[in-house]
């Protein structure tokens, strides 16, 4: 594991948007694996400033997101597939038939699951995969568990995790219990995997993360194994790493 220290949000966010800038200009075609949250917003707004100043050109990048809320439709103002779309998509010259966001609206979590893991399979898997963290060590929605889980599946969330993500409803009770995500063995699959944090709200994930026991308990633990795996942590979020 790679850590690289950035001075605040706006430093973590630039160094995050540099390296996918690189990936895109090194292989055009390439697949990208990409997260949601409050975290990545400002790389993705600086992957807009290139785009915008001509620097990078996304018409054949193609993209595989972690996760979905299930019971949510693509274009609810919740669902992480409208959050793509305001964030990153609807700016940028992608194709939109060329993103992929696990389809949260379908019930049938079974035939969901298996379709995103083989369009995922047969994109060749991501080159590089940019992940946020959540405050007990999750990663897609890969929640706290006693095994690393494999492929895409639904999972139940945490009672932390639906805390922490209430923020962005309006009430609590808005929040989904269940939501799609791709499995470790997905994620671990990646050429690439970028995590980004910053806040001291994250500082024990990283901590546990970069330097705990590799358990499922702290589910990111894994990316330890990963033989290329990149951390961008600001000064808050690696203040227990010292
Ligand atoms: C959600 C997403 C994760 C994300 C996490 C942290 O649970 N499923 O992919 O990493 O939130 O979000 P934030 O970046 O807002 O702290």
């Amino acid at each position: 594991m790679r850590i690289v220290h950035a001075a605040d949000y706006e430093d973590m966010s630039r160094k995050a948007a540099n390296l996918i800038a690189a990936q895109v200009v090194m292989d055009p075609c390439c697949v990208l694996g990409l997260a949601t949250g409050s975290t990545p917003i400002g790389t993705y707004q600086n992957l807009i400033k290139a785009y915008e100043a001509g620097d990078l050109d996304f018409s054949q990048v193609s993209t595989y997101n972690l996760d979905e809320y299930c019971g949510l439709s693509h274009d609810d103002p919740q669902s992480y597939h409208y959050f793509m779309k305001e964030n990153l998509f609807d700016h940028i010259n992608i194709d939109q038939a060329n993103t992929h966001v696990p389809d949260g609206s379908n019930p049938d979590a079974e035939a969901t699951c298996a379709e995103y893991d083989r369009i995922v399979e047969e994109a060749g898997y991501p080159d590089l995969q940019l992940l946020g963290i959540g405050n007990n060590g999750h990663i897609g929605f890969n929640e706290p568990d006693t095994c690393f889980s494999k492929g895409t599946h639904c999972v139940d969330l945490t009672e932390s995790t639906i805390e922490a993500n209430s923020r962005l409803f309006d009430n609590i009770e808005d929040v989904p219990r269940q939501a799609y995500t791709m499995g470790i063995h997905t994620i671990m699959n990646a050429y690439m995997v970028l995590v980004i944090a910053n806040g001291e709200k994250k500082a024990q994930a990283v901590h546990d993360m970069c330097f705990g026991p590799i358990q499922p308990s702290c589910p990111a633990s894994i990316l330890q194994l990963h033989p290329n795996c990149v951390v961008i942590a600001d000064d808050a979020a690696l203040s227990l790493c010292k």
